[in-house]
């Protein structure tokens, strides 16, 4: 496959340069100010498809559209589906990026924007490796369906609805998506097995407006001080999630996937030190990999009550709320979570205080197969484009459509990650390794030559 590595080697300038300029498309899904943007990247994934003469449409929904491409089927070779998503999360805190979000800059071998790992540059390097075969060797060994989605941020709100009125078209022996991370730099992993997410907003209302403190404190219910103490009972001091039921479904690790785990080069003291944190804290009997990846948790994600200005104002809010999710794993049900929470939360709420519950996104924790020929042939082209057969690991954020996938279309997903565990995705300073997006478009040119010499049975 010379004149295929051949192309790659020649283009990497050019591949930048694409990069940069999807990069510069704030393409906020979560922001209705940037809808327009959101289209644009939209626009801009279809043109690279139509660059490739592949049969492409971009498929309007009630949020932001989806992109959809394909290839010509392959007589005896598989079809596989590559998902990834254009959209990218709000840049918040702006102040604290060294670079504008959605101005990229390269310093020390990194590209630094929002999106830059999640996921324009991971996704694309699929695009790009597709535009590799096709330019230097006029066809492909495998029919490719490609589906971009621009919702991914926001809960994959309409995707479902567009997954299960085309399963025919979407049919495929597999799908391809490079959403997450390697294990470390240097360590390219296969990720197994993601967490699922159940999020919610609580609204706590008191008396009809602000009032003294002083006059009233003490005699009333106060809503900040009910939203946390109401939300500090969720979680005990083991790091125990304190919800009736909340692990009836939970599978207990087994003592093959604990040693497994233990086996891989974590760095307690590095992971504590990029973080910036001088202990760790998480539940009782766990190690860090094991909290992160297979234990369910509950974070808060943000609250608003009362005078947050300069100085001091002695007030009661008349209002309190908070954003909160939990991680689940695998076989926990979001639905059944969330009628478990308000249950709680209703028992919890004191009289005086009226309590609202939304339910927003929420996504079922996955766990893939390992036993099978297109993971073989996964290690094998990551091998190949990173110079390392991968190590097996488990990942502690959410992709929805993992579920989906298997749910509607009955097929399992490769996840495999060119990011990096410090890359920043949803915080300041993300960034993506430049290395690695090579390396990513070389494993993944790789991966259609390994995948095309599947049999289809
Ligand atoms: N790319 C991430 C998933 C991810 C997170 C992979 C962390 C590896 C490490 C994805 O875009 C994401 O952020 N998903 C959301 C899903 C949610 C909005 C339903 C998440 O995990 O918060
Ligand atoms: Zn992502």
């Amino acid at each position: 496959m010379s004149s295929l590595d051949d192309y790659l080697h020649e283009r990497r300038a050019q591949f930048e340069r694409e990069l940069v300029d999807l990069l510069c498309i704030p393409s906020v899904s979560a922001s209705s100010a940037n809808r327009d943007d959101v289209r644009r990247a939209a626009a801009w994934v279809v043109d690279q498809f139509r660059g490739l003469k592949l049969k492409t449409e971009l498929v309007e929904t009630a949020g932001h559209p989806i992109v959809y491409a394909e290839s010509p089927a392959v007589a005896g070779a598989p079809t596989v589906l590559v998902y990834g998503h254009y959209d990218v999360q709000p840049p918040d805190p702006l102040k604290e990026w060294i670079s504008p979000p959605f101005e990229p800059a390269i310093r020390e071998g990194n590209i630094y924007a929002r999106g830059a790992t999640d996921d324009k540059g991971q996704m694309l390097t699929h695009i790009k490796s597709t535009e590799a075969w096709l330019k230097s060797q006029g066809k492909l060994p495998l029919q490719l369906k490609f589906l971009i989605e621009g919702e991914e941020e926001v809960g994959s709100t309409h995707l479902e609805e567009f997954i299960a009125k085309n399963r025919t078209r979407l049919a495929c022996d597999c799908v391809v998506i490079s959403d997450t991370s390697q294990f470390a730099p240097g360590v390219p992993a296969i990720t197994y097995g993601l967490r699922g997410l159940a999020y919610f907003e609580l609204n706590l209302t008191g008396p009809s407006q602000d009032k003294h403190s002083g006059t009233f404190g003490g005699a009333i219910a106060n809503p900040a001080n009910v939203l946390c103490s109401m939300l500090a009972a969720l979680i005990n001091e083991r790091g125990q999630v304190q919800i009736p039921g909340f692990y009836n479904d939970v599978e207990p690790l087994t003592p093959r996937e604990r040693d497994e785990f233990k086996k891989l080069p974590f760095d307690e003291r590095g992971f504590m030190q990029k973080l910036g944190v001088e202990a760790l804290r998480g539940e009782e009997g766990y190690s860090t990999l094991e909290r992160r990846w297979a234990r369910p948790t509950c974070d808060i994600n943000g609250m608003l009550s009362g005078y947050t200005g300069e100085g001091a104002k002695t007030v009661l809010p008349a209002r309190a709320m908070a954003k909160f999710s939990f991680r689940l794993v695998p076989k926990q049900d979001p639905k059944i979570i969330s009628a478990a929470l308000e249950k709680r939360l209703r028992e919890l709420c004191p009289k005086g205080v009226k309590m609202e519950l939304v339910s927003s996104h929420g996504a079922p924790g996955v766990v893939v197969p390992l036993d099978s020929p297109y993971v073989a042939a996964a290690e094998r082209a990551i091998e190949h484009g990173f110079g390392k057969r991968p190590v097996f690991m488990r990942e502690g954020g959410s992709i929805p459509v993992v579920a989906i996938f298997h749910d509607l279309l009955g097929v399992d997903t490769l996840l495999l990650g060119w990011g990096l565990d410090d890359d920043n995705p949803h915080s300041p300073n993300e960034k993506f390794c430049l290395a690695d997006f090579h390396r990513g478009i070389k494993a993944s040119a790789h991966l259609w030559q390994e995948l095309g010499q599947i049999k289809r049975t």
